[in-house]
């Protein structure tokens, strides 16, 4: 469906939890965040609900995102109910690989074609700061069972402070390359200060292409990252709340109080 600014909206990002097996600076206070609560997340019934809808409004691509998706139990059914929509041409999903080497092949065989996997720094020690205490030998295990299990492409999300020649930038470059990994870097951003910026090598941020609508784990619709818009599938019904958001999505965005990294997914 086409928005008031005649971009073609067929792109749903999904976030299924709030919740995250790793602390990253840049995304959630070292205290932790205040969860959702477990009868505000919607069901994996209800998801599916949205996203039938939403094929119907002309979505065609989706991505699984969280907080960390795979820390949400039955996941991977979620993946193979998505993956039997029919119009639903692009299945992907974000993580940050901790618990990939276990769900790699029952990801591929539900159905999802690609991943995206969160990585800022390919230094153990880097890693564990950044991530205030991850393990990189479970990230590097989890990328070679992905590709084991045939998940292509494989994309690397890398957030940067300034540019991407700064040290942990070019070390990811070169693993990369190494690897046979498309990669992907993304300016740190502020969202309450209206800080945002384009990804080198990806889509985001592009207002005049955006052509994406976030489904949040408590069953918001929200048109744009950077904006407090949301309109929600419970009270609205999924189709008033696709509908809406697609009438309402800004032609550029602007800042947002309340859209946190660790609830959409980026
Ligand atoms: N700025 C930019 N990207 C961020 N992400 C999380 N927090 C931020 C931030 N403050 C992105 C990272 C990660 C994905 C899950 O969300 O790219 O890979
Ligand atoms: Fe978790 Fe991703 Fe946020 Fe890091 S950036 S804390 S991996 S949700």
């Amino acid at each position: 469906m086409l928005d008031p600014f005649k971009r073609d909206i067929n792109y749903l990002r999904i976030s299924v939890t709030d919740r995250c097996n790793l602390r990253c600076t840049y995304c959630m206070p070292e205290t932790g965040i205040s969860l959702l609560k477990h009868e505000d997340i919607l069901s994996f019934e209800e998801i599916i609900e949205v996203v039938n809808v939403a094929v119907q409004s002309g979505i065609r691509k989706v991505r699984v995102t969280g907080g960390e998706p795979l820390v949400r139990k039955g996941v991977t059914s979620l993946i193979e109910s998505i993956a039997h929509i029919e119009g639903i041409n692009d299945l992907s999903l974000t993580t940050n690989a901790v618990l990939l080497e276990e769900f790699a092949k029952p990801l591929a065989d539900a159905g999802l074609h690609r991943l995206n996997i969160s990585l800022d720094t390919c230094d153990p020690d880097r890693y564990a700061a950044i991530t205030r205490g991850g393990d990189i030998r479970k990230v590097v295990r989890g990328i070679v069972a992905a590709q084991k299990a045939g998940l292509h492409p494989i994309k690397i999300n890398c957030v940067i402070n300034q540019t991407s020649d700064e040290p942990d930038a070019l070390g990811v470059k070169e693993f990369c390359k190494n690897a046979g990994l498309e990669v992907r870097f993304i300016h740190r951003m502020r969202l309450d200060k209206g800080e945002f910026s384009v990804v080198e090598g990806g889509s985001g941020g592009d207002c005049p292409q955006c052509n994406r609508l976030r489904l949040t784990a408590d069953g918001k619709i929200k048109p744009c990252l950077f904006s407090d818009l949301e309109f929600d599938v419970r009270r609205l019904g999924p189709f008033h709340a696709i509908t809406q958001a697609i009438q309402s999505k800004p032609e550029c965005g602007t800042f947002s109080r309340n859209n946190q990294f660790h609830n959409i997914g980026g």
